[in-house]
């Protein structure tokens, strides 16, 4: 089984490859092929899989390459992780969004359209080459926006490519633990939503839906990382636990104003964190792993510090942070379903079929599936309230905008995407953030 990862010298393929040594059963993965554009950050982290494998005499083997084609002939998965503009475009995302007044946020509000905008036509090249060189591949994509990014690709891939995302799983196992779950992996989740805006308003175990036991127990409530940040009154004011991301929606204001006040935003403060890991490993001498795992425990122990501190929410607790960055598990048991035909469910970002009605069947929503050796099926899901459904179809209107800007090159039709996003609050401020979006990112002069 050959697996390639594209964004292959990206900070987080260690935890993918630490999936796959831990990897015992049949038809695992035997070689691994890194693409990435740049050659310094591949034999960086060439370095590290290095490492890592040292114990392990079975070790999937690695190669690496800067040539897409080559990378994808003759491969049974990709993996897709890329970040088109590096952090330094997600650094000024979230600083353009930001001194207009609104969200700047790597995959939310302006911050997430503008990423989306410079991000497709980069997929959209990338889709069109796997369906020519590798069309029986299985495409596993985590490039941000996820959602967006996915039904990009499913116009050319169909439902081989399939999106994921760690904060439902995340989400998921914290209020199975809250609740006193045996099997907190075990537990049945009633999720659905787009990625980054989801809603579990059950969840399952020993024969009985739990959460009710969850909305009355304010104690419970304010025990969990989600608790904390949205507070108890309003999960129970919500009858349901929403994604951690919600919180740039129901508390917005609160939200801006942290980011704002915060010495660096996250994108400045990873551009900065990564160049000196990037940077390290270019001595030779240097310990490649012991590196990166301080690097990335720094960078899990800091994750959504500005909304914490908004909420009075605390540092996260330990057991998040090891349930945390868990989408290399995802990643692996999709496919590990997939490729011996074992069938799981997961949370996964598919086309919509006929799950929530008041989108079409093509649109890219994130809902329970069963994954099999055929892919994965969305699973009927309790119906959304009215006020999600509202939020759902008005960020998913925003995507197609988004995904007819990036087609057509059209200006006004990138400024329409902005306008109508819930959290810009006017044609106006959406004209000055295309604007100012297209003087910090060459990557957008398309948009003529
Ligand atoms: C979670 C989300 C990802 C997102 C990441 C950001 O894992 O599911 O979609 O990219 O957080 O974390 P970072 O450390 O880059 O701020
Ligand atoms: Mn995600």
């Amino acid at each position: 089984m050959r697996l390639t990862i594209l964004g292959g010298g990206g900070f987080r393929v260690p935890l993918v490859y630490g999936a796959l040594l831990a990897d015992r059963g049949e038809g695992r993965v035997t070689g691994v092929t890194l693409h990435d554009l740049d050659a310094g950050r591949l034999s960086a982290i060439a370095r590290v899989l290095a490492e890592q494998a040292a114990d392990h005499p079975d070790a999937p083997t690695v190669t690496v390459t800067t040539d897409l084609d080559e990378a994808l002939e003759g491969a049974d998965f990709v993996f897709s992780a890329i970040r088109v503009g590096g952090l330094e475009g997600r650094a000024a995302d979230e600083r353009v969004a930001l001194a207009e007044g609104v969200l700047g946020q790597e995959t939310v509000g302006a911050g997430g359209i503008a990423y989306g905008l410079r991000t497709l036509p980069v997929v959209d090249h990338i889709a069109r080459r796997v369906a020519a060189l590798a069309p029986d591949a299985w495409f596993i994509n985590f490039t941000n926006p996820a959602g967006l990014v996915t039904e990009a690709m499913s116009r050319h891939l169909g439902d081989r490519v399939i999106g994921i995302c760690d904060s439902p799983v995340g989400l998921g196992r914290r209020v199975a633990r809250a609740l006193g779950a045996e099997r907190p992996r075990d537990a049945w989740i009633d999720y659905v939503g787009l990625n980054h805006l989801g809603w579990l308003r059950g969840l399952h175990f020993d024969g009985r839906d739990q959460l009710p036991r969850l909305l009355a127990d304010q104690e419970l409530l304010g025990s969990f990382e989600e608790g904390k940040l949205f507070g108890p009154e309003w999960i129970q004011s919500l009858g349901a636990v929403p994604n951690e991301y919600l919180h740039y929606y129901y508390f917005n204001r609160e939200a801006v104003t942290a980011y704002r006040e915060a010495r660096q935003t996250r994108g400045a403060f990873l551009c900065q964190q990564q160049a000196g890991f990037y940077d390290t490993l270019r001595d030779p001498a240097a310990p490649a792993l012991r590196t990166w795992d301080n690097t990335r425990a720094e960078r899990e122990a800091t994750y959504m510090a500005e909304n914490r501190e908004a909420a009075g929410a605390g540092e996260r607790d330990e057991e998040s942070l090891t349930e945390s960055g868990g989408y290399e598990k995802v990643a692996l048991a999709l496919m590990r379903a997939i490729a011996r035909d074992e069938r799981t469910t997961l949370i996964l970002n598919v086309r919509n079929r006929t799950t929530l009605s008041a989108l079409d069947e093509d649109a890219v929503i994130e809902v329970p599936c069963l994954v099999d050796g055929n892919g994965a099926h969305p699973v009927a899901v309790s119906p959304l309230p009215a006020h999600a459904t509202g939020l759902v179809c008005a960020v998913k209107a925003v995507e197609r905008e988004v995904l007819e800007a990036a087609a057509s090159g059209s200006r006004a039709t990138a400024v329409k995407a902005f306008a109508l996003h819930p959290l810009v609050d006017s044609v106006e401020v959406a004209r000055r953030l295309l604007d100012a979006y297209r003087r910090a990112h060459p990557g957008l002069a398309y948009l003529t």
